[in-house]
């Protein structure tokens, strides 16, 4: 199936709500899970000198729950869409572990305009994560440069993304599937979302082309992509 690029950020207020009110955690602790298994694998254990980053936050479920997991560890979740930050800024006051998410912060910017000289980014970056991103992304290489630019020697790359369907058969039962758990809104963009995903081929043969093999890309089960490695 050809893909078909979907806007980079998520900017409507109906698209941002019914994303925030949908029941991702399964999944989401699932990555978490994911990470620590490859940090442990490393021999890695994060502390107060570590800094993650998590790149494309959404409403900040995957950036709470890092903060939750890694107490000691500045944990930095940015995102160019407003309503998202807002969301994300308003669930983290809100939340029943309001207490425990100090060492969580947000910044509200494109990832392809964030420097390391940004004030909240003062050490290196130690875990640099993103969840559901890479497929907003426009072209491949504005992923890639963002990650190259933001990594150092230290930094573990962990990113996971949908992979795009065979064909538009498959798509479309993965999005009957999904009208089945979530409101009309998100089964769209799902949808939008599957189409414009990469293929396992077309992560692979970017990084091997671009030097970027010390990246491993696979699949994680029949839906999803992992990026993971140093860089
Ligand atoms: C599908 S959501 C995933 C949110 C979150 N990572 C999660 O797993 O719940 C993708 C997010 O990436 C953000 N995004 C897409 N392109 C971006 C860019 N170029 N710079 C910053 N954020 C971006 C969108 O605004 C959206 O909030």
């Amino acid at each position: 199936m050809e893909r078909i690029p979907e806007p980079e950020l998520m900017e409507g207020k109906e698209q941002v709500i019914s994303y925030d009110e949908a029941d991702f955690s399964e999944g989401e602790t699932d990555l978490i899970n994911q990470i620590n298994y490859y940090l442990m694998r490393k021999n890695i254990s994060l502390n107060e000198k570590d800094l993650i980053v998590d790149l494309g936050c959404g409403p900040g479920n995957i950036s709470e729950k890092l903060a939750l997991k890694w107490p000691d560890t500045k944990v930095i979740g940015i995102d160019g869409s407003k309503e998202m930050i807002l969301r994300a800024e308003y669930k983290k006051n809100i939340s029943s572990n309001q207490k425990k998410l100090k060492n969580l912060h947000y910044i509200c910017s494109d990832i392809k305009d964030i420097k390391l000289t940004n004030f909240l980014i003062k050490k290196k970056i130690s875990l640099l994560v993103s969840n559901s991103l890479i497929h907003h992304i426009t072209r491949l290489e504005d992923f890639f440069k963002v990650i190259k630019s933001l990594s150092c020697k230290i930094t573990i790359n962990f990113h996971k993304d949908l992979k795009r369907p065979l064909d538009e058969k498959s798509a479309l039962e993965l999005k009957a599937q999904c009208s089945n758990k979530y409101d009309e809104i998100l089964t769209n963009d799902f949808y939008a979302s599957l189409k414009a995903s990469y293929t396992l081929k077309e992560l692979k043969n970017f990084t091997l082309e671009n030097n970027l093999s010390s990246l491993e890309v696979f699949e994680d089960g029949d839906k999803y992509l992992i990026v993971y490695g140093n860089l």
